[in-house]
């Protein structure tokens, strides 16, 4: 059964939106540590549209089960995260105006850069992953960098409109992940998983962990966040 990690960045996005101190996304942590997620998930964003320094800190702390930080190349990100030393750091594509983060990283156009960083971040004992499309030739490049784990953007799987669609993109999942798996990559996935399109993918042979947020934290406001995790686990067993 893949494990799931819950990214709490709604949390802190529904705090933002009048800039006061609730909710709180660390004690969301707690919540969803207790109804039995795997790993506890945030993007320390340039813009701070979430997800904060000081957020950042207090999970370190806090966070029981494993603390994953997606984040962008941008030194003085990285400069944090090799401070706070999260036990995983997803290194991301990032742009200003997105409104979530659109696709994988493009590997060729940010070789040096992305050989720096997974450098620094390696230095620091972080285990490091890389948020890709699923494609053959990405996957073995994410490989050729070194690092141990990917994660495959499933996008174009949870926006497909047709059901045709979303099984060719089923497809292109299996087989990335069969592929990554080849290579001795772990190999997770995440983008747009909810409550509707998580089972086919949870189902795939061989996929270590789903990321999972926007969705989990939606269904939270009608269920609560306990039940929404405990949902969400009970779907990918
Ligand atoms: N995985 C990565 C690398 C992401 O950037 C995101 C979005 O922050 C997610 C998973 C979760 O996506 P969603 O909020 O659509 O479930």
């Amino acid at each position: 059964m893949p494990k799931l990690g819950v990214n709490i960045d709604h949390v802190a996005t529904l705090r933002q939106a009048r800039r006061v101190i609730y909710p709180d996304p660390i004690e969301a942590a707690r919540i969803c540590e207790d109804a039995g997620c795997d790993s506890i998930v945030c993007h320390l964003r340039e813009d701070r549209r979430h997800i904060n320094d000081n957020d950042l800190v207090s999970l370190k702390k806090r966070v029981r089960t494993r603390l994953n930080l997606e984040l962008s190349v941008a030194p003085d990100i990285v400069e944090i995260a090799c401070k706070v030393k999260p036990d995983q750091a997803t290194l991301v594509p990032e742009k200003r105006e997105e409104v979530t983060t659109e696709g994988g990283l493009g590997l060729s156009s940010k070789k040096k850069e992305l050989e720096r960083v997974i450098k620094q971040l390696v230095k620091e004992n972080i285990q490091v992953s890389l948020f890709i499309d699923p494609e053959e030739d990405i996957i073995k490049m994410s490989k050729d960098l070194g690092v141990g784990i990917i994660e495959l953007h499933t996008g174009a799987y949870s926006n497909a409109k047709t059901s045709e669609e979303m099984n060719r993109q089923l497809g292109i999942l299996k087989g990335s992940v069969r592929f990554g798996k080849s290579l001795g990559l772990i190999v997770n996935a995440g983008h747009g998983l909810n409550y509707q399109n998580v089972s086919s993918v949870a189902k795939i042979d061989g996929i270590e962990e789903l990321n999972i947020g926007h969705s989990i934290i939606s269904h939270a406001i009608f269920v609560g966040l306990e039940k929404a995790v405990k949902d969400m686990k009970a779907l990918i067993k």
